[in-house]
């Protein structure tokens, strides 16, 4: 398993040019099982969880066309090209393994469009994850209201529906994107009307809706908390660009602000992180946009400050622990409540080594603000809890090494790479075995 070296202090300078959203590109590649027709996405990001979806929608039949190549035997994710283009026009098999969904949860939105157009879909349970136990309750209970009958079996969902999905109203309890994406893929093409009462406002879930819509759904409401969807007989194919990842573009904001520098983000959307760009203005970073994206500089002092996370458009719980890494270096005392996930502080304890003063109780964090983090050896765990470690071993004294950083290639593209251009000292230390 491969390792990030850092010695840190340097101030960022320079561009960074931000990749396509992962959690867009994830279930838009879904939605290609919708049609038989050429289904092209282009600014997608060469990430590993791309990649453990391009294998699960081969291992169904669908046809892969990378950089031109035909290549069913799966994508290995070496397509230079950002884009890549699948046809679903002979379904072999709408079983979604277990090998294969373990790897990665976002696979359970397959869900929704296999039994959309094939009226049926076997769907490992994914399993917890680091972050917390994530059910996908609300997933059944979307299609269960559209007339699939679901039982649970040997770890995996059967479910399976007599003819086609019948639209419905599905009024989700609490918001959850994944289960706003799987009724909005089913209803597409399900007979009749579907109106989803509070749909979470994600940008992802609008750019995937945007894409229906270019294929030929009949949706209305994208951007609310309610959606109507008209089921059409057939979608057609499209040609649809991922839009930006404000996740990513948050990242490196925050490594700009942390380390004193100064970085213009390329291709980043600031109407998608006005939480981001509020709450890192409070800090003290100065953020402007720009006619390529945004430009962050780093305040003269890092500023305490009280967030809590919350759906879109509220602070995103994916921006938790990069903000996190950041107060480390406050002058005062901050707080922040993560209010989607039981268990998202896995960063915690590494920071800590590292020289940070936090205080956890339920899931609420006081941060201490303190002069200087030092580096240290540290492990990686989940995505997010992952990068925010790179993020406070770019401002720490001394030398850090990040192990298991297979955690931060699911979610940032050659993030080595990008933050060493804008004069970062980092290095991967590849793993010989
Ligand atoms: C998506 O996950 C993102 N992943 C997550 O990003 C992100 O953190 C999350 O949305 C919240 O914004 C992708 O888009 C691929 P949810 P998802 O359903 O859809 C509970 C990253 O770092 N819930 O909105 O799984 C759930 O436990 C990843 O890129 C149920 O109770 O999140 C959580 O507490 C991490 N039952 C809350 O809802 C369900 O059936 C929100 O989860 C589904 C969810």
């Amino acid at each position: 398993m491969d390792s990030i070296k850092i010695i840190g202090g340097s101030p960022l300078k320079g561009k960074i040019e931000i990749g396509g959203a992962k959690n867009a590109a994830l279930p838009l590649m879904a939605a290609a099982l919708l049609t038989d027709e050429q289904f092209s996405l282009s600014n997608v990001p060469t990430l590993s969880d791309i990649t453990t979806m391009a294998n699960l929608l081969v291992s169904l039949g669908v046809e892969f066309i990378v950089d031109g190549s035909v290549r069913n035997g799966g994508y290995n994710g070496s397509g230079t090209g950002r884009s890549l283009i699948l046809k679903a026009d002979n379904i072999t098999d709408t079983t979604a393994h277990y090998d294969i969904v373990r790897k990665m949860r976002a696979s359970v939105i397959v869900l929704g469009p296999l039994l959309a157009r094939f009226g049926k879909a076997r769907v490992s349970l994914p399993g917890g994850c680091a972050i917390g136990t994530r059910p996908i309750d609300l997933h059944i209970m979307a299609m269960e209201k559209m007339g699939a009958k679901i039982k649970l079996r040997d770890g995996y969902i059967e479910a399976g529906v007599k003819g086609r999905l019948k639209g419905a109203e599905i009024t989700f309890p609490i918001i959850s994107v994944g289960a706003t994406e799987n009724a909005l893929l089913a209803a597409t093409l399900a007979e009749g009307k579907t109106v989803i009462k509070n749909a979470a406002l994600e940008p992802e879930v609008s750019d995937l809706a945007m894409c229906l819509k270019e294929m030929g759904a009949d949706i209305k409401g994208i951007g609310t908390k309610k959606l109507v969807i008209n089921g059409v007989e057939k979608l057609n194919g499209v040609n649809h660009k991922v839009l930006p990842d404000r996740i990513e573009a948050g990242t490196f904001a925050i490594a700009a602000a942390i380390t004193g520098g100064e970085l213009e983000l390329l291709g980043a959307n600031a109407e998608t992180m006005e939480a981001t760009i509020e709450a890192l203005r409070k800090t003290g970073a100065k953020i402007e946009e720009t006619e390529k994206g945004i430009k962050v500089v780093a305040g003269e002092k890092i500023r305490p400050i009280n967030i809590d996370t919350s759906p879109y458009p509220g602070y995103a719980t994916d921006m938790q622990a990069q903000l996190s890494a950041l107060l480390c270096l406050a002058e005062g005392t901050s707080t922040i409540k993560e209010n989607i996930f039981e268990n998202r502080f896995m960063h915690v304890p590494e920071l800590t080594r590292m020289g940070a003063k936090i205080k956890l109780s339920g899931n609420k964090m006081k941060i201490n603000g303190i002069e200087k983090l030092h580096g240290a050896t540290v492990m990686a765990t989940d995505l997010r809890a992952s990068v925010s470690l790179v993020l406070a071993a770019l401002a720490a004294e001394g030398e850090t090494i990040i192990n298991r950083v297979y955690h931060i290639d699911r979610g940032y593209e050659r993030i080595e790479e990008k933050l060493a251009a804008c004069g970062a000292k980092i290095v991967r230390l590849r793993d010989k075995n």
